[in-house]
This record gives structure tokens, sequence and C-alpha cells, in this order.
């Protein structure tokens, strides 16, 4: 895969994609959101990836929305072409992705992130949804996603100052899974990755699914739904391994069906 404005590699049954626009402290523009729904659906299709890696660079994650691809668009464009829908992309990613932020994951970015499952972030990692400052609002779904993983009164916080939180206030609040080191990062996301592409694909896949459903729906829905899903399970040939290695005392061998 080529691409402008990302890199993406393979390690082991894990996908990496590396946003790179250094320039622009990798603010996302259309043609980078395009290039990561291409690799997302490339790893969502290989059989072989159990899991994704988004991650910037040191400086930032990425600074937001292109600003100045923006900053003269008028309201009729914005709706007729349905602006920032396309960001949905990430959200609806089957498989598990892991964020690795360091730097500045603002707007934009830090609305990315709350579209991944599992967020390390290191030390030197900056979360905000500054759009107040700049006369508009979170628009890739920061009032919902964030307000959910922090709660209402550290959202509108952030939300209505456009303040940063450092790394740590982000691990309390919710929005973060670990902070390490910052020299940490990758290899901490690798085997984050690793640990989770080492599972069934489908259970993993199922269990994303199912705690999705706990933003979306009732508690009563949400239950009857992993209760399902989980009864399901039994239909696979990886439960069948899974429990019989756990009896027989040795590792199971998945194999994502
Ligand atoms: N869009 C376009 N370009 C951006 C950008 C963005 N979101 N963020 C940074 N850049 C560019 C800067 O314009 C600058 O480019 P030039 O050298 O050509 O001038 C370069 O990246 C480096 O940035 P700074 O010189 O500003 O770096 P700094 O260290 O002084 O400040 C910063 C870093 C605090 C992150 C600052 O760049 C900043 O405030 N960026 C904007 C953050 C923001 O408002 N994000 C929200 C965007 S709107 C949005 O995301 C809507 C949505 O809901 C999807």
């Amino acid at each position: 895969m080529t691409f402008e404005f990302i890199r993406t590699e393979v390690r082991g049954r894990v996908g990496w994609i590396t946003l790179h626009r250094p320039e622009a402290l990798n603010a996302l523009n259309a043609a980078m959101v395009a290039e990561i729904a291409g690799a997302l659906a490339v790893f969502g299709a290989d059989p072989d990836i159990g899991c994704v890696v988004l991650t910037g660079a040191d400086r930032a994650f990425a600074a937001g929305a292109d600003i100045k691809e923006a900053a003269e668009r008028t309201y009729p464009e914005t709706f007729l072409e349905d602006f920032l829908a396309s960001w949905d992309v990430i959200a609806r990613m089957r498989k598990p992705v892991v964020a690795a932020v360091a730097g500045y994951a603002l707007g934009g970015g830090c609305e990315v992130v709350l579209m991944c499952d599992v967020v390390i972030a290191a030390d030197t990692a900056r979360f905000g949804l500054p759009e107040v400052k700049i006369g508009v609002m979170p628009g890739a779904g920061g009032t919902q996603r964030l307000a959910r993983a922090i709660g209402k009164a550290k959202a509108m916080d952030l939300c209505l100052t456009g303040r940063m939180m450092d790394a740590a206030e982000a691990e309390r609040s919710g929005l973060v899974s670990r902070v390490v080191p910052a020299s940490d990062l990758l290899a901490e996301a690798q085997a984050v990755a690793e640990a989770i592409s080492a599972k069934s694909r489908i259970n993993t896949m199922v269990i994303k699914e199912a705690v999705n459903r706990a933003f979306e729906t009732s508690l009563s829905e949400g239950l009857l739904f992993e209760r399902r899903t989980f009864q399901a399970l039994f239909a696979t040939l990886d439960q069948k391994e899974g429990m019989a290695a756990f009896v027989e005392k040795r590792q199971p061998e998945f194999r994502g069906r």
C-alpha cells in the first residue's frame, strides 16, 4: 500500500497505520482520512491481521481536522458533502484498533482516538477539543463520545473551555487505557495489539461489538445482546479449542472461526 499522508506496515499479526503529515502536526485533511479508510479496509479484509495500531508522531498524534482546508467552507458545501461523515469509517472498523498517542491529540485527532478501542498514551500526550477557540464545535463525534467516555462534567469543561488534558488526567478520567513513558509507547502498543491478535479473531470482533453496544442501547437490550453473542460463540471451533486447551493444560491454537 502506498499513501501520501500515512505509512502502513504489518508487524506479525498487527497492521500499523502511522499518520505522516509532519509539517501540519498530522492535521487530518480529507485525503488523509480517505487513506486511513483505505488502509483499514485492507487490514479489515486480511485474515492474518488480528488488530490494528493507529499512531502519529512524537510531537502530535494529530492536531485536528485541517483548519486551512476547512476555513473557507460554506454551510451549503458542508451540508451537501456531509462534511466529516466519512470519518465514521474509523469507528466502523470491526477489528480492534489500538491508538498509540504521543503529543497533541486535539479536535479531530482526539475524536479519532475516541473512535479507537484501546488507548495507549505516552506521558507526553495531550488531549483536547479546542474547536470552541476557532468558532466551531467538535464535529466528528467529540461531544457524544467524550461525554460517554469521561462523563458530562469533564466533557463540558473540555468542550466549553477548549483546554487540554495531560496524559495523567486523561487516564484518571477514563479516556486512556494506559500511560507509558514516551520511549515505550510503540513497543507497548505492539504488545497490546499482539495480545489481542493472539486471541480468536471472531471472539475479539464479537467482544468489540458487545462493548460498543453499551453505548448504543439500554442495559437490558445490551445484556440480551451479550448473552446471545456469548451463546453464539459456542458454535465456534475456537470455543472448543479454547476450553479443551484449558482442560489439557496447554496453550490454545485459535483458528479465528
Ligand atoms: N490544521 C491545519 N494546520 C495545522 C493544524 C490544524 N488543525 N494544527 C497545526 N497546524 C499547522 C500549523 O498551521 C503550522 O503550520 P505552518 O508552519 O505552516 O504555520 C504547523 O502545523 C505547526 O503548528 P504550530 O506552529 O501552531 O505549532 P505549535 O507548537 O506552536 O502549536 C498546537 C501546536 C497547539 C497544536 C497548535 O498548532 C494548534 O492549536 N493547532 C490547532 C488545534 C485545533 O484547533 N484543532 C481543532 C481543529 S478543528 C477540528 O478538528 C474539527 C473537528 O471536530 C473534526
